[in-house]
Parts: C-alpha cells; sequence; structure tokens
C-alpha cells in the first residue's frame, strides 16, 4: 500500500527558495505532491524545484514578489497550467526587516514587513482560493512565527504581521470551511536558518536571545517545520483547522529570558 500523505496533490509554495519554504517544497515532493516553487529569487526557487525533480519528484520555479498582485495572480496559473490544478497553499516567504522603535524604523520598512509579510498571503490566497475551490477543496499553511506570541525590542514591524498572520488565518478558515478548505499556520520557533544567524550574529548570542535551551535544549530544524506542515497538509489532520501549531521547542511556553539579555541581543 503507497502510504505517501500527499499523493496526488498540488502545492503552491511561497517563499519555496527560502530554507523553511525549500523544505517545506522537499518534504511535500516526497510526499508525493507537485509543487511550484515560488520565489522573488528565482534563482533560488529554481535550485529546489531542481533538487526535487533530481530526487524524481514533480516541480516547478515560479518567480514571484508575493506583494505584487499581478505575480501572484501568475504563480497560480502558472501552476495550474503545469499541474491541471492546487489543492494545497503554502506561505512561507517574509522580508528581513530592519530593527527599530517607531521613531527610528523607517516608513518604507514598516510598509515592506507589512506589504510582504502580511499582504502578500492575502494576495496569494486571493488568487489561489477560487482554484482550491475548483479543485474540490484542499488546505493553506500560513507560516507565523513564535514572535506573533511574544514581542521582541525594536520588532514591531515583523511581530505585528506575524500576529495579524495568525488572525487572518483563523478567519480564512472561517470563511472558506464550508468549501472544504482548512487553513492553519505554523509558528516556527528558533529555527537553525542562515536567516536567524545573520540577525542575531553567532550561534551562541541566537540561542541565548531566543531562549533555546531552556526546555528541549536545542534549536530546531527546517525539517522539524517541513513534518508538521506536511500533516496539515493531508488527510492526517482532517478536522484541524483555524489554528496554530508552534514548532518552538517549548520556547513560548517557557520565555525565561532576561529581557536584559534580548535587548543586549537584539541591537
Ligand atoms: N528561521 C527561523 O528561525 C524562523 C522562525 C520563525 C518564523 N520564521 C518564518 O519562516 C519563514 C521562512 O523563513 P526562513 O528562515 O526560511 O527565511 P529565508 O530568508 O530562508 O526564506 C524567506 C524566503 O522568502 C523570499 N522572499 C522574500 N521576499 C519575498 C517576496 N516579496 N516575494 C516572494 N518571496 C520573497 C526570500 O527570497 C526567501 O527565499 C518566514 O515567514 C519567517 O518569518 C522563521
Amino acid at each position: 500500500m503507497d502510504r505517501k500523505l500527499l499523493n496526488g496533490r498540488v502545492a503552491v509554495v511561497a517563499g519555496g527558495g527560502g530554507e523553511i519554504g525549500g523544505a517545506i517544497a522537499m518534504r511535500f515532493a516526497s510526499e508525493g505532491a507537485s509543487v511550484a516553487v515560488c520565489d522573488i529569487s528565482l534563482e533560488k526557487a529554481e535550485a529546489v524545484a531542481q533538487a526535487i525533480r533530481q530526487a524524481g519528484g514533480a516541480a516547478i520555479a515560479v518567480q514571484v514578489d508575493v506583494s505584487k498582485e499581478a505575480d501572484c495572480e501568475n504563480a497560480s496559473r502558472v501552476a495550474v497550467e503545469a499541474f491541471g490544478k492546487i489543492t494545497t497553499l503554502v506561505n512561507a516567504s517574509a522580508t528581513a526587516s530592519p530593527d527599530g522603535n517607531v521613531e527610528t524604523l523607517s516608513t518604507a520598512a514598516w510598509r515592506e514587513a507589512i506589504d510582504v509579510n502580511f499582504t502578500g498571503v492575502f494576495l496569494m490566497c486571493k488568487h489561489t482560493m477560487g482554484h482550491i475551490r475548483a479543485a474540490g477543496g484542499g488546505v493553506v499553511v500560513n507560516i507565523a512565527s513564535s514572535h506573533g506570541h511574544f514581542g521582541l525590542p525594536g520588532r514591531s514591524a515583523y511581530c505585528s504581521t506575524k500576529a495579524g498572520l495568525m488572525h487572518f488565518t483563523r478567519v480564512l478558515a472561517i470563511d472558506y470551511g464550508p468549501h472544504n478548505i482548512r487553513a492553519n499556520t505554523i509558528s516556527p520557533g528558533p529555527i537553525d536558518t542562515a536567516r536567524s544567524l545573520r540577525r542575531f550574529g553567532t550561534r551562541e548570542n541566537s540561542n541565548r536571545v531566543r531562549g533555546v535551551g531552556q526546555v528541549l535544549g536545542r534549536t530546531g530544524t527546517v525539517e522539524e517545520v517541513a513534518s508538521v506542515a506536511a500533516f496539515l497538509a493531508s488527510d492526517e489532520a482532517s478536522f484541524v483547522t483555524g489554528t496554530d501549531i508552534r514548532v518552538d521547542g517549548g520556547q513560548t511556553a517557557f520565555k525565561g529570558t532576561a529581557l536584559a539579555d534580548i535587548h543586549q541581543g537584539a541591537l
């Protein structure tokens, strides 16, 4: 018996050229899904799509700036042209917005975070939900963050978009439940990626600031996020909608880092 979780599914993965999005695209393909890997960087999207094809899966790469409506519309059109339908949407793209309080953060940086992390998800959903409905139903998985559950100094834009994404997704689930479409967020915590290393400088600093070591004693891997995304996208999660799953190693269960440490590390 073929036990692949996502046989016959067609997934659009926005931010699929990134580390978490790429791991999700790879895992979905290994579970039998065809994947449209979408990213603002065509090079990164193509690298992931190629890795999937080399492993025997089906994937295409599509260049998409999720803050541009025409790009989002084009992505779903291209995915349907390639694979005949869309059943699954993952939104994993995000900007690396700078730090700053409301006085020092530029309005342009604030708008960019909202445009990409929040409106980008709205636009990808706007141009994909009709296709998922036409396929008879499916699943949306939006990647939020533990920073949507608690704040970090200087990160009002990023934290707000991630908190907003959780509520947006709850309403999406309510609106589309009658169409047999489930929608959930995943809130990754301290995941070991180049993005987090860039942000916090060293792994030691990253671990200290992000409260790693207090519960499971380690950072998470992109594969550990991808396995929860595969679960949510599959029929194994058939009664799970309108909720958030924290993949954070207990970070939000026990946030014991001293604020002084956080301030020091976030600067
Ligand atoms: N790494 C972590 O520890 C962590 C923790 C919590 C949440 N997250 C979230 O997980 C997701 C993936 O993060 P990651 O760590 O893999 O980072 P990443 O930088 O590797 O991935 C983000 C991807 O989004 C793409 N992107 C940026 N702007 C875009 C745009 N306008 N249109 C389309 N694509 C765009 C980038 O090119 C990149 O490939 C993000 O939503 C991030 O907020 C990450």
